[in-house]
């Protein structure tokens, strides 16, 4: 019998779309207060490992456990203590920044004063400045990632799913969104991130999953990493050598 309170736990899940086998028996167990980076190349299947760890996507198969709960039996208690920032931008388009944070916050079970002080924290914080009145669908790209972030941490969650955070966000907020995250991380929320920054990841993160088709290729802490892989210098280089490099990027009418 396995011990359910872990902050994260896949139980040999995975998930067909047709044909494409998106997940394949994805088994990893995260403990309360660690910070995880998975890592793959396009299309290996993080963003459906992350939708199927927060209930967003039902696996094919296999069980999900988050902080104890499984999320299929579960999903409303769940969504409560988690926060979660989704790679793609299905934000709320016809709403300000404002009125989507008090959707957000309502849904939490916030009150109206605590959401407009966080909502005010959340703009200055990550320098959203969007003029007065201006829609979601107006937004830029990286304005709606900040103000999907915002969102996610509203409620002050327990446990945070990031898919790719960094993508799109100009330097200034990069450095500040790393300092949010190494400081909910030293107040013991478990964070789970997806990124291919791996710079990043190397500074932030202090577990790391590998996966490619859909695959774990590797799991641990760097050091973990560093013993079975051996010494591969930067993430980069175990990286590269676990996909087993690079194409030569040649184009033959270039
Ligand atoms: N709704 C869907 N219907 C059909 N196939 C899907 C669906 N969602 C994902 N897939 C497929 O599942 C595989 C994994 O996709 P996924 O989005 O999880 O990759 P990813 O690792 O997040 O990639 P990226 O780094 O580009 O974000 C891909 O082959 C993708 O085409
Ligand atoms: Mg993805």
């Amino acid at each position: 019998m396995s011990d359910r309170t872990a902050a994260l736990e896949l139980d040999t899940v995975s998930k067909q779309f047709g044909e494409t086998l998106a997940v394949s028996e994805l088994t990893l167990r995260l403990e309360r207060g660690s910070f995880l980076g998975l890592l793959g190349r396009n299309g290996a299947g993080k963003t459906t490992s992350i939708n199927m760890a927060t209930g967003l996507l039902r696996p094919t198969s296999g069980s999900v456990h988050v902080l104890g709960l499984d999320v299929c039996e579960h999903p409303i208690d769940v969504k409560r203590r988690i926060g979660v920032m989704p790679q793609d931008d299905s934000l709320l388009d016809y709403l300000t920044a404002s009125q989507f944070l008090r959707f957000v916050g309502g849904v939490h079970r916030l009150d109206r004063e605590t959401i407009d002080l966080r909502s005010r924290e959340i703009f200055e914080t990550l320098d959203l400045d969007a003029p007065k009145g201006a829609l979601i669908r107006d937004f830029s790209y990286g304005m709606k990632k900040k103000l999907a972030l915002g969102a996610a941490l509203i409620h002050g969650p327990e446990l945070l799913f990031l898919d790719e955070p960094f993508e799109g966000i100009d330097p200034v907020t990069s450095v500040t969104i790393r300092t949010i995250l190494g400081s909910l991380k030293s107040k013991g929320v478990t964070i789970v991130m997806s990124s291919h920054v791996l710079e990043i990841v190397e500074r932030l993160c202090d577990s790391l999953a590998i996966i490619d088709k859909g695959r774990l290729l590797a799991y641990g802490t760097l050091s973990d990493l560093r013993e079975r892989h051996g010494e591969f210098g930067s993430l980069e280089g175990l990286f590269l050598s676990l996909m087993g490099g690079a194409k030569p990027g040649e184009l033959s009418w270039l």
